[in-house]
């Protein structure tokens, strides 16, 4: 048996509602067809936003939306995505699967789709196919307020009152797709650039993004931050992220690996690659520590998710993928790591939002349909703007097949601001049920919800013909006895329970 043990007296920091942010890339059918319709659709639709995706959406609280990449965003160029849509410039998108953009999805359409979905706006310049006078002027076409050329083109496109940006991308992957920089390259370009995305509202200054690291590359890490951080130290909001970026690939980059079709050991491997992410995320905040040791630098994880071989027929260019049982164990045991380090994680993004990556929605024509990650996205939400309680497992074992072993089961805990405790479980074996035993420091607390995430197998998922098959259910494997929560928890399942006194 596993214990978990909960000091509920105990907070070690708060979870930033951002951490459960999306990402949405001008690639394969992600903004067109999957979030963006156009207003002629015969699909139902608001401002052409499908009106399907956006209430799937909401119900899961999206906090802020990264955009318009990735990749794209360092080639993309602002001004062919606004104005009259049959004059905007069309182009070939070089790097997703060679099709034509016609940029009827620009900056006014992603505004508006962060209305309708509440969310803040995380947009991301390009630093590297782009100029410093072409971000500055974005930034002041988005936010100024007043007379000025760029404010003045915003108004006669229909738009008079400005935007707020809350979080801007200076520059994506700019040690690869962005440039293939050398870190004190763009450190020193990421000096030059970041001047000039200007504060127009001093009630919403724009909270920055510098380009950090490839996974394991400390080495970006280390030059990044020695090259701003004399900067960074003097002047407030020189930057307020650095970014890291780590996809988990069962078989590597080079063979990836079905989505679908996989056994036991590759499974286990998969997992493996997930926990990963504790290890960077210490890593590269030890490097970071050094420099700013009182962490007002937050880390963005604006890229993470399974990354697999596209799905057979499909454009290998879109990376459009299926989602099993094995996905919502990857999005659990992720988002308990960003928990857990809280201190230093405040921002981070799923890839991708709708039919790329690790998508939480899949559409096809008019259909829509949850993936099992939508569903653990959902059962996490009450950890948004939550305190992280201090909790540990105790007695934990691991279980795995050859050199991929693995944690029964990972956890995080915290307290929303009505004295709500969440806990959300994992059980990453395949085959076993584990009994885990959860206490607290003092007695009385009661179950007011619990629910799970799991399939009949490990890699059970959900089609257009039968969309139910991983869903979210009330959950009633728990007996409470003594002040304790007894909790029976399935194999290969995501566990949530909301309790208080
Ligand atoms: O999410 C797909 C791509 O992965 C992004 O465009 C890029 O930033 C990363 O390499």
């Amino acid at each position: 048996m596993t214990k978990l043990v909960i000091n509920e007296k105990k907070t070690l920091g708060h979870i930033e509602p951002e951490v459960y942010g999306h990402f949405s890339e001008h690639l394969g059918r992600c903004i067109y067809e999957g979030i963006y319709v156009g207003e002629n659709s015969d699909i139902p639709n608001e401002n052409g936003m499908r009106k399907d995706v956006v209430e799937a959406l909401k119900e899961l609280k999206v906090p802020m939306l990264r955009w318009p990449g990735g990749c794209f965003a360092d080639e993309y160029h602002w001004k062919d995505g606004i104005g009259p849509k049959e004059s905007r410039k069309k182009m070939i998108n070089t790097h997703w699967g060679g099709v034509v953009e016609d940029n009827s999805f620009g900056t006014h359409e992603y505004m508006e789709l962060c209305r309708q979905l509440g969310c803040k706006t995380y947009v991301n310049g390009n630093l590297g196919s782009g100029t410093v006078q072409e971000m500055s002027e974005w930034v002041e076409y988005m936010t100024f307020n007043g007379v000025s050329p760029m404010a003045d083109l915003r108004a006669k496109n229909g738009h008079e009152e400005p935007w707020h940006v809350d979080f801007f991308g200076v520059g994506n992957e700019n040690w690869g797709c962005g440039g293939n920089m050398t870190p004190q390259h763009y450190a020193n370009e990421y000096r030059r650039y970041q001047t000039y995305v200007r504060d127009y509202d001093e009630n919403y200054p724009i909270k920055k993004v510098c380009c950090g690291a490839n996974v394991d590359d400390y080495h970006w890490t280390e030059e990044v931050m020695r090259t701003t951080f004399d900067h960074a130290e003097k002047f407030h909001g020189f930057m307020d992220y650095l970014s890291l970026h780590h996809y988990t690939f069962p078989h590597g980059w080079d063979l990836k690996g079905s989505a679908t079709d996989f056994d036991e050991a590759t499974w286990y491997k998969t997992l493996t690659q997930t926990l990963y992410m504790d290890e960077l995320i210490t890593k590269h905040s030890t490097i970071m520590d050094q420099y700013d040791p009182q962490k007002k630098i937050g880390m963005a994880v604006d890229e993470w998710g399974a990354w697999y071989t596209c799905e057979p027929g499909t454009n290998p260019g879109f990376l459009y993928q299926q989602n099993t049982v094995r996905d919502s164990l990857i999005a659990g045991i992720t988002l308990n790591i960003f928990n857990k380090h809280c201190d230093r994680v405040k921002l981070a993004a799923l890839a991708q939002m709708v039919n790329v990556l690790q998508a939480v929605l899949l559409t096809e024509g008019e259909k829509m349909i949850k993936t099992p990650t939508y569903h653990v996205m959902h059962m996490y939400r009450y950890h948004q703007d939550a305190d992280l309680l201090q909790s540990q497992l105790v007695d934990d074992t691991t279980t795995g097949i050859d050199e991929w072993m693995v944690p029964k089961v990972t956890e995080s805990v915290s307290k929303d601001a009505d004295g709500v405790i969440t806990i959300t479980l994992n059980n990453l074996s395949v085959t076993d049920t584990e009994q885990v035993e959860v206490s607290f420091f003092e007695d009385g607390y009661k179950v007011q919800e619990a629910r799970i995430v799991t399939g009949e197998a490990m890699n059970t998922y959900n089609t257009f013909e039968n969309p139910e098959a991983v869903v979210e259910k009330a959950f009633d494997g728990i007996e409470q006895t003594n002040g304790k929560l007894l909790v029976s928890l399935p194999a290969h399942s995501v566990v949530l329970l909301r309790v208080k006194k």
